[in-house]
């Protein structure tokens, strides 16, 4: 497969003026986010939509055609997204991509690996297949031809109480970036437990593709970041497997889990000149925010016993019931 980019000069599919402008009119119609916590939210078919990227949303969802050997990767943010799409770059790929030359030694993972909802509908018919894509839309709202094609979904989840913590690093830098009021990890705590984070409800996104998964194992696969900090070999396997690509016994011996496991561990992309600095075209985020701490556990060094408990409680009801636990440390 080429190294896939896209052109930020794409052209736009099916958004003529008038269905952008009935797309602004419906949005306008939708439930706002009323925290002071930003970014403002409105609510789109029940999840909490950043208000930037709601048309595209829509337009994505109306025009995308997925085509049968498409491999989507999806989260909820700050789940481990960045590395998911680094190591399954690295997997499909392997075969004309030597590490020694990977795009991702020059071009962070966001860019080598596109998500969808952030720009109007791109043209993405002159990507080499299996074309990798990413979005963090939840699985009701996915486009009907990604769920009905034979395209592969690649979901990648983590403990809420990290995330709470690392969704909460992320912004309030981005905000601080961009000479904005910041908010306190309490507020962040609130919003994010009344289910008003991005792409949230985060029970509702992990669910409808945990759910998925269980029904459609070869469609879905189901991935924790807490395994994969644990077993990144043993993960990698799963990946390549999912996507039908397994390791070979030559490749195990001749160290290639091994290789891309180092390529893609946080100290490397963290280190790389590409994602120390500048931002990723198109949007406000520093390419650096999305290499932190990369630990499980780390929300002990910031939410409260009671944040903890309230949480956990939140999960006991909402999720376990499911057959759905995580690893908090
Ligand atoms: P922390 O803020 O806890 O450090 P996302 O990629 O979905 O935005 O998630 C970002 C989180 O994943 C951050 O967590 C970040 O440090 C961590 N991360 C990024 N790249 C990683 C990698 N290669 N390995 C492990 N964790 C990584």
């Amino acid at each position: 497969m080429a190294h896939q980019q896209l052109s930020s000069q794409s052209p736009i599919v099916g958004t003529e003026e008038h269905e952008r402008e009935a797309i602004d009119e419906l949005i306008a119609t939708l439930p706002i986010s009323k925290g002071l916590v930003r970014p403002v939210h409105r609510l789109y078919q029940n999840f909490w939509c950043p208000i930037t990227v709601l048309a595209n949303v829509i337009t994505f969802q109306r025009h995308f055609k997925a085509k049968d050997k498409d491999i989507v990767l999806i989260s909820h943010p700050k789940s481990g997204t960045t590395w998911l799409k680094a190591l399954v770059f690295s997997i499909v790929n392997r075969s004309h991509l030597d590490i020694s030359n990977t795009p991702l030694l020059t071009s962070n993972p966001h860019e080598v690996v596109p998500f969808i909802e952030y720009k109007p509908l791109p043209d993405l018919d002159g990507l080499a297949e299996p074309r990798l894509l990413a979005t963090h839309i939840p699985y009701l709202s996915l486009p009907e031809s990604i769920k009905r094609s034979d395209c592969q979904i690649i979901y990648i989840c983590r403990n809420p109480l990290d995330t709470v913590v690392s969704s909460w690093h992320f912004l309030v830098e981005t905000a601080q970036l961009m000479d904005e009021p910041v908010w306190s990890l309490e507020e962040h705590f609130e919003n994010c437990c009344q289910g008003e984070i991005f792409f949230g409800p985060f029970w509702e996104h992990m669910l409808g593709y945990w759910k998925e998964s269980l029904e459609r194992p070869s469609k879905v696969l189901f991935l924790k970041y807490e395994d994969l900090k644990e077993d990144i070999g043993g993960q990698l396997k799963k990946l390549a497997e999912f996507v039908g690509l397994p390791f070979t016994e030559e490749e195990e011996e001749g160290g290639v889990i091994e290789e891309i496991a180092k390529m893609c561990s946080l100290k490397t992309l963290k280190d790389l000149e590409v994602n120390r600095s500048g931002k990723l075209p198109g949007r406000n985020f520093e390419k650096r925010s999305f290499f932190r701490k990369g630990e499980v556990g780390d929300w002990a060094n910031h939410l409260t016993p009671a944040m903890a408990d309230q949480l956990n409680s939140i999960m006991q009801e909402k999720i376990t019931p499911f057959g759905l636990e995580f690893k908090t440390r």
